[in-house]
């Protein structure tokens, strides 16, 4: 009998616009898991909080907000804005945001069969043991382009050199935090995304997923 836990993790960490999210959801996709876009979360206990009028360096505040947070929310339009990045990369510095916000992510992670998750500390907090890790990055430039094509389909009016520093100081206030800041796991796999179109990222995303789920299977 096989001591191989039942679920396989794919932990998709990396910076702003780096092309992470469709990766994930490509990696679903591919592998038949459930994907969790764990930035929702932060963006949703930000924009929670602005609309209660809360001062989002408020730790108290934020770590309610946190606590109450459901599953049903993660579905507004209004956690996809600017604002809303903006805001998730402010509550996502404090310990007890964090600490709110974790169980519901190991619990997505560990249920029957396995699942995708995407995030900032994925494979070196939640799921630190997942088998499959990849740290995706590009050039702030190019992130910056990205971001700012997106913002721009949604209907947002920003120039992209304001895209670019919103994209430099999150950098910044995600890999600068002391609690889990953002950096690649010891074990992850990194890809750099900035010279590949995003069809091909998510092709090699999944031949790195592919032998990290072959050495899975052989080991167990
Ligand atoms: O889509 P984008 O990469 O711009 O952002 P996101 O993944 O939605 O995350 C928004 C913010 O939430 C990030 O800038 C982080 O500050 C925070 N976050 C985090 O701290 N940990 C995670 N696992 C996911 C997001």
């Amino acid at each position: 009998m096989s001591d191989r836990p039942p679920f396989f993790v794919i932990a998709v960490d990396g910076p702003a616009a780096s092309g992470k999210g469709t990766i994930a959801t490509g990696l679903g996709k591919a592998f038949s898991l459930p994907v969790l876009d764990t930035g929702l979360l932060y963006r949703c206990v930000g924009v929670l909080m602005q609309k209660a009028g809360e001062d989002l360096d408020d730790h108290e505040a934020a770590a309610c907000a946190a606590a109450l947070l459901t599953a049903d929310q993660l579905n507004d339009p209004a956690l996809r804005t600017r604002a809303a990045g903006e805001a998730a990369s402010r509550v996502a510095v404090h310990p007890r945001v964090r600490d709110a916000l974790m169980e519901f992510q190991r619990t997505f992670a560990r249920q029957e069969g396995g699942a995708v998750l995407d995030g900032r500390d994925i494979g070196t907090v939640i799921a630190p043991d997942a088998p499959a890790k990849l740290f995706v990055t590009a050039s702030p430039e190019v992130r910056a382009h990205r971001r700012w094509s997106q913002l721009k389909a949604q209907g947002e009016r920003v120039s992209q050199e304001d895209v670019l520093a919103d994209i430099r100081r999150r950098d910044e206030r995600d890999g600068g935090r002391d609690t889990a800041p953002m950096k690649p796991a010891p074990d992850a796999v990194l890809l750099d995304t900035s010279e590949m179109t995003i069809d091909h990222a998510a092709d090699a995303a999944r031949r790195i997923v592919e032998a990290a789920r072959a050495t899975w299977l052989s080991a167990n």
